[in-house]
């Protein structure tokens, strides 16, 4: 009887586990242990740009469609809650996950993943983080270029995360570095959205 409890108490807890760790909330963001979101809004003030008093912002070297960022947390923890986030995004990209399907900034990224059009690299060294994105056309730099101003001002500047990048997708969709994919992206983006939750 007890034997038969505990096994059903322990595996009670790992789906507990499994189960609450990123899970997607009505917003279209991973919740929960894995992507770290809580943690990084809550110490976004805690990151700066490597060697100085700046907010992190990533070298964008448009040449060669790449971006670099070198950002210093102000514990160890916080860079590994940090390194785990991109890792989790990376892989849920990777996997053919769409984080804040509202946001078409957002789904214009995981197309470009998806598709190979983009590579992210993340390494960890004490409480230094060093993320490396390049991009194999100028419509993907484009994108992944938006997403890296959006995190440095809003997410690591303030903090803030709800807002709605859509109309900077749109104009980076209708430029003519991305003509030649235009209608493969809007097939992906119409069949991914949602609409957004409260
Ligand atoms: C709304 C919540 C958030 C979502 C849905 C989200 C999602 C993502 C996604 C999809 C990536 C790209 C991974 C890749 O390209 O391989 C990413 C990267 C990153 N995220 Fe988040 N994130 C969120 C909040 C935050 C916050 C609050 C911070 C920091 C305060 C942060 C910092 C970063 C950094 C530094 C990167 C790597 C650099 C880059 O992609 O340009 N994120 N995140």
């Amino acid at each position: 009887m007890l034997k038969n409890f505990k096994i059903f108490f322990a595996t009670s807890l790992i789906t507990v586990l499994f189960i609450g760790c990123g899970t997607m909330n009505n917003r279209g963001e991973y919740e929960g242990s894995l992507s770290n979101i809580p943690y990084l809004k809550q110490n976004h003030s805690q990151y700066l740009q490597y060697g100085s008093n700046m907010t992190p912002a990533p070298t964008k070297d448009e040449n060669n469609l790449r971006l670099d960022w070198t950002i210093e947390a102000s514990s160890e923890e916080g860079a590994k809650k940090l390194a785990d986030h991109i890792d989790f995004m990376t892989n849920k990209l990777k996997s053919g996950g769409t984080p804040r399907a509202w946001d078409k900034l957002f789904l214009m990224e995981a197309y470009m993943k998806q598709h190979h059009y983009y590579t992210t690299s993340v390494e960890r060294n004490g409480k230094v983080v060093v993320v490396s994105k390049v991009a194999k056309n100028k419509c993907a730099y484009d994108v992944i270029s938006a997403h890296s101003n959006a995190v440095s001002g809003d997410f690591f500047g303030r903090g803030v995360t709800n807002k709605d990048y859509s109309s900077i997708a749109e104009n980076i969709l209708n430029s003519s570095e991305c003509s030649s994919l235009k209608s493969s992206i809007e097939n992906f983006i119409s069949s991914h959205q949602i609409s957004r939750g409260m």
